[in-house]
């Protein structure tokens, strides 16, 4: 499931984020091309904005409806979803691999008690805790702290109940977090900060030098 409903309002493009030009596509064809190739993945839903479903329509793959808040596209998406494992994934990181996508659900597979497997990059900065007015009150440990991307691979099941409580979703900024708030376990599965994601023009940059590198 490709979450590719948001407005892009950070990028400033003027329409939605996932259909921008990146390397002389849609930002959100590189993921789809990504998906296609991933032999772990036998289908692949998309929510679009609102009334945007026909923008995904020669693509071959099943359109929804996005929410209003993230979490809420990945709910109307997984309502489309009939396979016991589903991987949720941002249009906004058009820098994932099949061998990712195959890698995050192969992790969830071999651990039959886990929920979910999900890419992570360990934090590299130093992290500071501050006040609203900009002073310092400590520096935390980041040694055990990783930075979540997406893809995320959750058994549907755990992610169906994660998603079932509609007042939660406008704030979660992952899936995950409301799966495990739920007490299910999940896994993280180490991957490279090359999978960025695309927020800011300076993302887009990066994004296009990366894809033409590896082109
Ligand atoms: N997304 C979505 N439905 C929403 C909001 C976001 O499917 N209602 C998707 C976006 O399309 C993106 C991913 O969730 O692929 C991560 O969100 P973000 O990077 O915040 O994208 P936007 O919401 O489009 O950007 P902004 O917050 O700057 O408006
Ligand atoms: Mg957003």
């Amino acid at each position: 499931m490709i979450a590719a409903a948001g407005s892009g309002e950070r990028l400033g493009a003027g329409g939605p984020k996932a259909f921008v030009e990146l390397a002389g596509r849609p930002l959100l064809d590189w993921s789809l091309d990504a998906f296609r190739a991933a032999a772990t993945v036998t289908e692949i839903v998309v929510a679009t904005p609102p009334g945007e479903e026909g923008l995904v329509a020669d693509r071959g793959v099943v359109a929804v409806a996005g929410g209003a808040h993230r979490s809420e596209s990945v709910a109307k998406a997984l309502e489309l979803c009939g396979q016991e494992i589903v991987v949720v994934h941002d249009a906004a990181r058009p820098l994932v691999t099949p061998a990712l996508i195959n890698a995050v659900v192969e992790r969830l597979a071999s651990d039959e008690g886990a929920a979910g497997a999900i890419a992570a990059a360990p934090v590299t900065d130093t992290i500071k805790l501050a006040g609203d007015d900009g002073e310092v009150e400590r520096t935390l440990d980041r040694s055990g702290l990783w930075a979540v991307q997406t893809p995320q691979a959750f058994r549907a099941d755990a992610l169906r109940e994660a998603l079932s409580d509609p007042d939660s979703l406008p704030e979660a900024t992952d899936d995950a977090m409301l799966v495990e708030r739920r007490g299910g376990r999940m896994l993280i599965h180490p991957n490279a900060a090359d999978n960025l994601k695309v927020t800011a023009p300076l993302d887009l940059r990066v994004a296009e030098l990366l894809l033409r590198e590896r082109a």
